[in-house]
């Protein structure tokens, strides 16, 4: 695997420039740097960048890959800054042009918002998007969201009626209605590398940083923290410590091991720094508003799993426990294909798993877990981290937000 970066940390700003970023206000706000990481020589590309809210910083992934007949496939367009453009057109003049742009899901604003600035740079490309889509809070036309009218499709409920069927088959989740809108993705198997392309469904949790966190550390930095006052050293055990705070915050919100001191608490700690004169620009804020408990680290063990991939706790909670069959029926039907590598477009990639590993991943869904043919390595989540998600679900419930879950039990 080859990271294909053309460009140095100096380079003009202009390049990670993005200037719709207003359409989805979360960080990087209008900075968005590109890792291009060559995964199968001369067949699959992925393009990080960065997504996140509060310095919870995230990669967000797109996934292009080379068709037998020549011409490219997008999978999950990241934002079209020059810089991402540029790397994606060398790979058009290398391999042939974009023919199909796909975007793979109806609830990710954070993948759909691309989609039409992306498109726009390759205007011979035809764009699929997966069936049901809606837009947040009112249901708007495709073309509103900046969707070439002239050339976007829906995604067939066939597979083999797509024109790219000689390459891939597919599967949709969903929809699964879930109140102020609905969940769906698609699931892309690519047949000849044998790798499974999917959206959010899955997960794994590298132990260090991932490359494109690391261009910028402040994020990490900000979270090596264990007070406002403390003056963090850049180094790989705070940048590592920072990301694993980080995990625990995207996936949980708050894990057992984080504890939330009050305001008070908080602002005697910004002025008792503040007084020892040990502000700098790296201090950046100064609040510091949370408090770890000594065994933290054992949440994200827990959580990481040994690196075993798994569905975020978020979708656990909130989404596919709406709809436990048709999830189950979904992740079986996928595990019908025998990939042995999988790239998510968050969090790590690419990993290698098993339609077995697949299918386990949504054993939460049944009171048993599957163990028959898997690798074994179950790794549940511990239930007191699950607290402040259990506590959103009920309120949501409460107030009929949301429909409630639905408990099944099949073995
Ligand atoms: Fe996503």
């Amino acid at each position: 695997m080859k990271v294909q970066r053309s460009q140095i940390l100096t380079q003009n700003q202009k390049d990670f420039s993005w200037r719709y970023w207003f359409t989805l206000p979360i960080y990087p706000f209008g900075q968005r740097q590109t890792i291009r990481t060559e995964v199968i020589k001369d067949t699959i590309w992925t393009f990080d960048q960065l997504q996140g809210i509060f310095y919870v910083v995230v990669p967000v992934r797109m996934t292009v890959v080379k068709l037998s007949q020549g011409g490219l496939l997008v999978y999950a367009p990241v934002a079209p800054t020059p810089e991402c453009i540029r790397l994606v057109e060398e790979l058009v003049r290398e391999h042939g042009d974009v023919k199909y742009i796909i975007l793979p899901t109806i609830s990710g604003l954070e993948h759909k918002v691309f989609v039409g600035p992306f498109a726009r740079h390759f205007p011979q490309a035809v764009v699929y998007v997966a069936p049901n889509q809606w837009s947040f809070p009112v249901n708007l036309p495709l073309s509103w969201l900046g969707l070439p009218r002239q050339r976007t499709k829906i995604l067939p409920s066939d597979s083999k009626q797509s024109p790219f069927s000689t390459d891939f088959d597919y599967q949709v989740l969903g929809p699964i209605y879930l109140g102020p809108g609905q969940f769906e993705e698609v699931a892309f198997f690519h047949k000849s590398s044998r790798t499974l392309l999917v959206t959010d469904t899955i997960v794994s949790i590298p132990p260090d940083p991932p490359a494109i966190i690391q261009l910028n550390p402040f994020p990490l930095l900000f979270h090596a923290k264990d007070k406002a006052a403390d003056i963090i050293i850049d180094n790989l055990a705070n940048r590592r410590k920072g990301w694993q705070r980080i995990c625990l915050f995207a996936m949980y919100f708050r894990a057992s091991t984080l504890e939330i001191p009050s305001w008070g608490e908080v602002i005697q700690e910004t002025w008792k720094a503040w007084k020892a004169k040990q502000y700098s620009y790296k201090s950046y804020f100064g609040l510091y508003p949370f408090k770890w408990k000594s065994d933290w680290q054992r949440s994200f063990e827990a959580l990481r799993g040994n690196g075993r991939i798994f569905v975020a706790p978020i979708l656990q909670t909130l989404i596919l426990n709406r709809a436990p069959r048709e999830t189950l029926v979904w992740a079986e039907s996928v595990a019908q294909w025998d990939f042995y590598r999988i790239i998510p477009a968050h969090f790590d990639a690419p990993i290698t798993a098993t339609p077995q590993d697949f299918r386990q991943a949504f054993a939460f869904l049944q009171r048993q877990p599957l163990l028959n043919g898997s690798s074994g390595h179950t790794y549940p989540l511990p239930e007191e981290d699950f607290q402040v998600l259990r506590e959103i679900d009920a309120g949501l419930n409460r107030l009929s937000i949301v429909p409630p879950a639905e408990d099944i039990s099949v073995n």
